[in-house]
């Protein structure tokens, strides 16, 4: 049964993904689709994953992601909005990029963005980043949407590692 609201009734979707996908890297590859196919204002949405090998500075690397090709497949901690959300471990919300000077542009059509870390056993393992063609796209309901998805995936890797 639909609910009125557009986000509740893809939480229940969501839901239903998370208990059926047989790895976090299909999962989370189902969540970039629907949150892309149903949500006009989300043209980006894709995931990057810590990568931390030793002897080498963590980076963010691309995950599975719909919308146009980016440029930035390897972030480092220091750089963009995808840095700064990983390396505080907090949500951003960038209502126009084009007056952050942290944003690293990948279309040139994006006006505002959100990165959502993920964690597991405390630790950010990766996070999920939206971009949108429009400016302060981000309300508190989609903030918490996303959220919602990005703590459904870390609940996922915690049993099954990325790429398992
Ligand atoms: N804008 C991001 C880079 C990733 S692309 O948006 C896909 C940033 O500033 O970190």
């Amino acid at each position: 049964m639909p609910t009125d609201s557009k986000a509740e009734d893809l939480k229940i979707e969501i839901d239903e993904l998370a208990k059926n996908a047989p790895s976090a890297r299909q999962f989370m590859s189902e969540i970039v689709e629907l949150l892309h196919e149903r949500l006009l204002k989300f043209n980006w949405v894709g995931f990057y994953m810590l990568e931390t090998l030793p002897g080498q500075p963590p980076i963010l690397v691309l995950g599975p992601f719909q919308g146009a090709m980016t440029p930035h497949t390897r972030i480092p901690l220091h750089q963009g909005i995808c840095g700064a959300a990983a390396s505080t471990g907090k949500t951003v919300v960038v209502d126009d990029v084009n007056k952050d000077n942290r944003y690293l542009a990948c279309s040139l059509e994006t006006k505002s963005e959100i990165v959502v870390p993920i964690f597991v056993g405390g630790k950010v393992v990766g996070e999920l980043d939206i971009d949108s063609h429009f400016l302060a796209a981000f309300a508190p309901e989609d903030r918490e949407l996303v959220e919602y998805c990005a703590n459904l995936v870390g609940q996922h890797l915690a049993t099954a590692p990325y790429g398992k």
